[in-house]
This record gives structure tokens, C-alpha cells and sequence, in this order.
């Protein structure tokens, strides 16, 4: 088995303090001016941009809006702009068409003047810097977004969990996970809490020294640097807290001992997949009832629907102001098994269907023996398109209104497609 891990050395990671880091995050820089282009590039010598994947780019608004009518938004957006203090908010408006939920805006601009400050504040920019400025300014400001004391956590995080044992959550979790982080280019966090028995670690080859475990038994001495040490990188845009896969440690934790972990992890990574075991006991139910998405992977048979409505009650009744679970029907197509119907399931658990993955034994066998995703197994497979359609709607973002913003399809003809759909 290969192992790439970020980790140095083979003593156990240290808790330390120090200097925040800024989180993983992608940030990309729309720049009129090369002078412009060169501070932005030179933020990177600071310390606190490490995690930080930056790119720029010529162009300014125009240029943004160009890009993004047919490609996703990064964390954060830096934008250059030569045009008259009059034409910037409306040409920000039209970029915010096509800027993805979460996207930050930051405005790099020539002209010192506080009613368009306030203006585009009002409207929804995160901060307006008067050009020229000095690097560490820019980073100060990405710092007061991303990383200080009162900033939102950047994490969304999406659980998986089966509706009944090996119906396949941690298969869905990691496919998914994979086209999120190809499609999205960000930075994807997979979190496996199946300590004994979890394939977080196999699916992707890897089998890094530390990992969830070590996260969770540290309990208050975990920080942001331990964590960052524990974390170790399974492929590109992929980043995993292992579980150690052995019978040391029992799984009848306390109810809130993986909220730390939880909390940590949303202020250093933008995406974080959580591969939870099927299992109801007290941590399970706070893990749920704490997440952002839940995606309930069902089999199409009897004891699946019969569990897979009991979770979705106790999930909908333990969060009424969050979204619904999600549903996604796995092994699809089984020979000679009597299935029930992909309607009557999400019918009967009242629940949205987001994906149907049919049973492959070959394909998933291959894959799970490889320790590969199925899309390196076979990547003009349709059933990756399954696994970009659940990625697109657990991170909030639409292929569909990507693809019609491409395409130049408005939202009535894109409200037809979806009715066909
Ligand atoms: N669509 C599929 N077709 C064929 N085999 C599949 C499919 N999906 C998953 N599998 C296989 O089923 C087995 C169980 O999958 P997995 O470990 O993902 O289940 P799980 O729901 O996470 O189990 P647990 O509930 O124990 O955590 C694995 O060997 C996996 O390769
Ligand atoms: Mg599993």
C-alpha cells in the first residue's frame, strides 16, 4: 500500500498554539494591472496564506463574469477594477449572478471613496481595499474573513449514513467526496468515524499513521495545528482523519466528544464529508443533528425502507429548522432481487431523491480492490454522473443552472428541463 501523508516524523503530533493559519480555502484574483497581479502573487511568501490554493488571472470584472458564467466560484474572489465608481455595482450584480452560495467577494479598487465603500458593502462585497496597497494588508483582510475569532466557520458538512449495514454510505461518501473535489476544485475533507471498521483509509490506498482516533482521544488538547498534522492527503483536493480500522479503541464514545472535531475542521476546511458508521447511539444522533446536509443511502428493499423511515422522522423531528435528509438509492438492479420502486421508496420515507447508483459488483469490486474511486477505474462510466449529481446538490451548487448559464438558457426554459427531469 503507497502512503502520502503530511504528517513528518513518527512521534504523535504535539497540541501547539501559534499564529492562525488561514483555512484551506481557493482563492482566485481577477487582475486589470500586472503590478496588481504581482502583490496578489507576492501574499503567498506571508505565513498565514500556507493552506491557501491562490491563482490569477487577466481581466478584471469582465474577465470574472466571462469565467464564472460557466465555471464554479472559489471561497474567495479578488477582483480588480479599472471601471468609473458609477458602472461598479451594477457590473458586481451581474457577477453575483454567477457567483456560487459562500463565494466572498473582495473589491481591489483605484478610486478613494467612502459612498461606494458603503455601497458595495450594502451590497453584499466583503471589503474594499483602495489600490495601491501592500500584501499584508491583503492578507489581513482574507484573515478577518476566514480566520479570526468571530468569523462564520467555513465548513459545510455533509454526513453519509446507510440505512442498513453495507448498503453502501462510505462507497457514496467517497465517490461523491471525489467529484466534488474534481469538480469544484476545493479542498474536501473526509472524516471517517467507523473506528473499527472503516474503508475511508482502503478505498483511497492509504493508510496514514494518525487520524480521527487521535483527533477524538486528545479531546481538549486538539488544536488547530494538531489537527492539521493528524489530517493526511489521499489524493488531489482530498484530505482524510483516517480511522485507525483496529478493535483498540470501543465506539461507545461520549455523545459530544466528536463535536470539537466537528467545530475544528469547519474553520480550516471548506467541504467536509462525514463517513458515520450504521450505528444509533448518543454520538451518532448529536453528529446528525448537528450537520449541515444528511444523505441516507438506502437498498431498495423492505428492512432499508422500514429503517430509512424511522431515520428520517427522528432526523426531521430532532431538526425541524434544517434541511430534510436526502435520499440516495445504492445497488440499484441487483439480479433477481424483487425491488421496490425509486418513486414508491422516496414516497413512502417522504424524502428527496438525489441519486440512483446501480449495482455493479465488478466495477465496485475492482475499485474497492484497487483502493480507487470508480471514476479512476472507469471514468466514462455513467454512474460518476450519478456521483457529480449528489455532489452538486449536497454542496448547494446546480450543474444544471451551471450548464444552462453556459448555454445562455434562461430560468424559464431551465424550469421546463427540470419538470422534464
Ligand atoms: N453499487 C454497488 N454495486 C456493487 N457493490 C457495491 C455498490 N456499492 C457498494 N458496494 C460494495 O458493497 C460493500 C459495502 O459498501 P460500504 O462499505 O460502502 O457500505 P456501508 O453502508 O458503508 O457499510 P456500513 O454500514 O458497515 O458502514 C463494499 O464492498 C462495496 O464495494
Ligand atoms: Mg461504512
Amino acid at each position: 500500500m503507497s502512503e502520502t501523508t503530511n504528517n513528518s516524523g513518527s512521534q504523535a503530533p504535539q497540541a501547539s498554539s501559534g499564529t492562525r493559519l488561514l483555512p484551506r480555502i481557493t482563492v482566485q484574483a481577477f487582475c486589470e494591472k500586472s503590478q496588481t497581479a504581482q502583490l496578489v502573487e507576492s501574499t503567498l511568501s506571508d505565513r498565514r496564506m500556507a493552506k491557501v490554493a491562490l491563482t490569477t488571472h487577466n481581466g478584471g470584472l469582465e474577465g470574472a463574469i466571462e469565467t464564472y458564467r460557466a465555471n464554479p466560484t472559489p471561497n474567495l474572489l479578488m477582483i480588480e477594477t479599472l471601471l468609473p465608481p458609477e458602472r461598479i455595482p451594477e457590473a458586481l450584480e451581474q457577477l453575483a449572478e454567477y457567483c456560487d452560495p459562500g463565494t466572498r467577494v473582495i473589491v481591489l479598487g483605484h478610486v478613494n471613496d467612502v459612498v461606494l465603500y458603503r455601497q458595495l458593502i450594502r451590497a453584499g462585497v466583503s471589503e474594499y481595499i483602495v489600490l495601491p496597497t501592500e500584501a499584508d494588508t491583503l492578507v489581513s483582510a482574507i484573515a478577518d474573513l476566514f480566520a479570526s475569532e468571530d468569523a462564520e466557520p467555513i465548513g459545510r458538512t455533509i454526513g453519509f449514513v446507510s440505512a442498513k449495514g453495507g448498503s453502501g454510505s462510505s462507497t457514496i461518501a467517497h465517490n461523491s467526496a471525489w467529484a466534488t473535489a474534481q469538480s469544484l476544485q476545493q479542498q474536501v475533507l473526509i472524516v471517517d468515524m467507523d473506528m473499527a471498521f472503516g474503508t475511508a483509509g482502503l478505498n483511497f490506498n492509504q493508510d496514514p499513521p494518525y487520524g480521527i482516533a487521535d483527533a477524538v482521544l486528545a479531546k481538549e488538547k486538539l488544536d488547530a495545528v494538531m489537527l492539521d498534522r493528524l489530517i493526511s492527503k489521499a489524493a488531489s483536493n482530498i484530505n482524510l482523519l483516517a480511522a485507525p480500522g483496529t478493535l483498540e479503541e470501543t465506539c461507545d464514545f461520549n455523545e459530544d466528544d466528536f463535536e470539537q472535531v466537528i467545530e475544528l475542521v469547519q474553520s480550516t476546511i471548506p467541504l467536509i464529508v462525514l463517513d458515520i458508521p450504521h450505528l444509533w447511539c448518543g454520538w451518532v444522533r448529536r453528529t446528525l443533528s448537528t450537520l449541515d446536509e444528511i444523505v441516507i443511502v438506502a437498498e431498495p428493499d423492505l428492512a432499508n425502507l422500514r429503517n430509512a423511515k424511522t431515520m428520517v422522522d427522528t432526523i426531521k423531528s430532532m431538526r425541524p429548522n434544517e434541511p430534510d435528509p436526502l435520499l440516495v438509492l445504492n445497488r440499484v438492479g441487483l439480479p433477481k432481487r424483487p425491488e421496490i420502486s425509486a418513486t414508491e421508496f422516496a414516497t413512502a420515507i417522504e424524502c428527496p431523491l438525489i441519486g440512483q447508483v446501480p449495482f455493479d459488483a465488478a466495477l465496485f469490486g475492482t475499485a474497492a480492490n484497487n483502493g480507487q474511486m470508480i471514476a479512476e477505474v472507469s471514468a466514462s462510466n455513467k454512474i460518476n454522473e450519478a456521483f457529480l449529481a449528489i455532489s452538486d446538490r449536497v454542496t448547494g451548487r446546480s450543474r444544471l443552472q451551471t450548464e444552462a448559464r453556459a448555454s445562455g438558457i434562461g430560468l424559464s426554459s431551465l424550469m421546463k428541463m427540470l419538470k422534464r427531469a
